[in-house]
């Protein structure tokens, strides 16, 4: 039997087929020089908010959209998408994203700031998903937040957990693979979550609230 699991990721990394919509947000995305979720990301993102009949949904770091239309087209069609970014442009090019993708303005609200200052703000225990995708530093942060935020039942997905590869290797000692690694175990070793890691893309966490 073969062992490569690099065919395997690629894969299944090609198995969505995006629509014009996500490559003009690709493209946007590009020119602003931002990253954007992977193809296999963005349909799990679907799948997962699908499966979690998700109505209120935060995310953290909207860049170009590419998450944000994957998260909509999973979500309940009455569902809400809460999108917090502190670039204007990113913001800018987000919305132009989910208006192509035929979204109505009433199913999305994009906030511009910093996620450690708006965060605070949002509802305890309001949320069904939580999609964390900014800067990793702050990811223990953000989780804390998004556990607070979430209802039971709800899922905090976090995008790019195992920082390319490195998390796996025990030498990875760079201090954001170090905050990845401690925030796996920490996640894992919390009674109140179900915690696992997707290989889709750069790793993908999800923690159900139980
Ligand atoms: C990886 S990109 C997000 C990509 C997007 N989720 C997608 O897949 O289309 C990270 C985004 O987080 C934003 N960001 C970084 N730090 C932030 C912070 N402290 N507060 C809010 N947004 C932040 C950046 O401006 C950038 O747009």
């Amino acid at each position: 039997m073969s062992t490569d699991k690099s065919a395997s990721w690629s894969f299944a990394e090609g198995l969505p087929d995006e629509d014009p919509v996500l490559l003009r947000a690709r493209e946007r995305a590009f020119e602003l020089g931002v990253p954007s979720v992977s193809p296999g990301t963005g349909m799990a993102l679907s799948v997962l908010a699908a499966t979690a009949k998700a109505r209120t949904a935060v995310e953290i770091g909207t860049g170009a959209g590419v998450s944000g239309v994957y998260l909509l087209r999973g979500l309940s069609p009455q569902a809400v998408l809460t999108s917090i970014d502190h670039d204007v442009e990113h913001l800018r090019a987000a919305r132009v994203a989910f208006a192509e993708a035929g979204v109505p303005a009433n199913r999305t609200r994009t906030i511009s700031g910093k996620a450690q200052d708006v965060l605070p703000r949002l509802t305890d225990g309001a949320y069904d998903l939580v999609f964390v995708d900014a800067d990793k530093p702050n990811a223990p942060l953000y989780a804390q937040q998004a556990v607070r935020l979430l209802k039971p039942g709800g899922v905090l997905l976090l995008n790019d957990a195992l920082d390319r590869d490195r998390v796996a290797n025990p030498a990875g000692r760079e201090p954001v693979t170090v905050t990845l690694r401690q925030l796996i175990k920490r996640l894992r070793e919390d009674d109140s979550l179900l915690t696992t890691v997707f290989t889709v893309g750069d790793g993908l966490l999800a923690a159900v609230k139980r």
